[in-house]
């Protein structure tokens, strides 16, 4: 089973002129066209001198495929199967909170781009729409959590039962956001979406959260969006507590925001079934490692059993093809869909989704493979 490229590609020529943009550095332009600063500058930001975000990207361009010739691969396959869920491109939407803000919509029309394209979301625990509702925008479409891990068990356990309920496949729970990293474009504005309330549908909509506030959200809306904040430092966290969430529930587990071997490796010693290689995007550690190098490192201190996912700086199909080389199992897509949404909305959000598979597919076929999950670091020069 495949998808082709080239139909893409053609369907864009023989029209006369590309609907969208192309180039996602067009895509984030336009994005910024639209949005207010505060908005943009929150999805397009990350920490400090934003040098591990510059990093995700220098990963990439440092390295470069070695295409085959003539390898008869008129038939190929792009898709993936990830611990039960399969999609039809090796990427899945990476977890995005409060996507209210770049577009009305939010988390709904992303989750009726996913489920119109196969492609699974992983939907945010900042999110501005309730679980239940983005399931219920997404009928059967395959859909995975994301937990922030919040400092009150109760919480957290609740949010992952109602995940459980809702249809959701697996957690993957985020481990790099215990608290917030130094975000100066976002200081400057002095901009937090969640302090107004936005972003804390998941919270509002939890009776155990509920239960602890004097007055519901709808009555006083600022003294919940405080609460919400609140229980979101959660710097105490262990190992322990992930081994005892494995206990916990029956999902496939996933733990995002590894960057070293020595973590992967106790992380799956908690017994996981799967690690999220990421630095968030360059938004909390800055500094940090590039996620395309840290795949590297884990991939091979794990071996290649255990299921590796990784995201930071997946913009286009030469990319997706690298980190699966270089040892992921399926990437994860972020701030590109996001600037489809501001852009287009849910149609946005489709639109990066099939360019990134054209692409995925086309540049495929031009290195001489036919399955992206086959490729390998023979795929990869050593060095130039
Ligand atoms: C994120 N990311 C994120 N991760 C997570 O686990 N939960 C979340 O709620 C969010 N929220 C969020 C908001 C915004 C605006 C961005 C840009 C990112 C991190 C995300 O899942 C992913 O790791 C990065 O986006 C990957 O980097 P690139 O490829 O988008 O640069």
């Amino acid at each position: 089973m495949s998808m082709d490229g080239s139909q893409v590609q053609n369907a864009i020529y023989v029209s006369g002129e590309s609907p969208w943009p192309i180039a996602p550095e067009e895509w984030e332009a336009r994005a910024a066209e639209k949005l207010d600063p505060g908005p943009f500058d929150y999805i397009a930001g990350g920490a400090g001198s934003e040098a591990t975000m510059r990093a995700n990207l220098e990963a990439f361009e440092r390295r470069r495929l070695r295409p085959r010739m003539l390898t008869g691969n008129r038939e190929r396959d792009i898709s993936v199967d990830v611990l039960g869920t399969r999609s039809p491109a090796p990427f899945l939407l990476a977890p995005i909170g409060v996507l209210s803000i770049a577009h009305a919509e939010g988390e709904l029309a992303v989750a009726r781009a996913a489920a119109a394209t196969g492609v699974p979301m992983v939907l945010s625990s900042a999110a501005s729409h309730s679980l239940e509702e983005v399931a219920e925008a997404m009928g059967d479409a395959p859909r995975w959590f994301q937990l922030y891990w919040v400092n009150d068990r109760e919480v957290a356990v609740s949010l992952v039962r109602r995940a459980e309920g809702a249809g959701y496949t697996a957690l993957v729970v985020t481990l790099d956001t215990l608290t917030l990293g130094w975000r100066p474009r976002d200081l400057r504005k002095a901009y937090l979406p969640f302090v107004t309330g936005e972003g804390c549908a998941q919270f509002f909509s939890d009776p155990v959260f509920r239960s602890r506030l004097d007055r519901p959200p709808e009555e006083d809306l600022l003294a919940a969006a405080v609460a919400m904040l609140a229980r979101f430092p959660n710097l105490d966290l262990t190992w322990d507590d992930v081994r005892w969430l494995r206990g916990e529930t029956k999902l496939p587990l996933l733990v995002k925001g590894v960057l070293t071997a020595e973590d992967a490796v106790r992380a799956r010693d908690c017994g996981v079934d799967g690690i999220v290689v990421s630095n968030h995007g360059g938004r909390q550690v800055d500094g940090a490692v590039a996620a395309l190098d840290a795949l590297v490192e884990v991939r091979d201190a794990l071996g290649p059993e255990t299921v590796v996912l990784m995201d930071g700086g997946i913009r286009r199909g030469a990319d997706v093809l690298k980190a699966l080389a270089l040892g992921a199992d399926a990437v994860l897509l972020g701030r590109p869909y996001a600037y489809g949404l501001a852009v287009g909305g849910q149609e946005g959000v489709e639109a990066v989704i099939r360019h990134l598979m054209a692409d995925t597919d086309l540049t495929l076929a031009l290195v001489g493979g036919m399955q992206a999950r086959e490729l390998d670091s023979s795929w990869i020069a050593a060095s130039f």
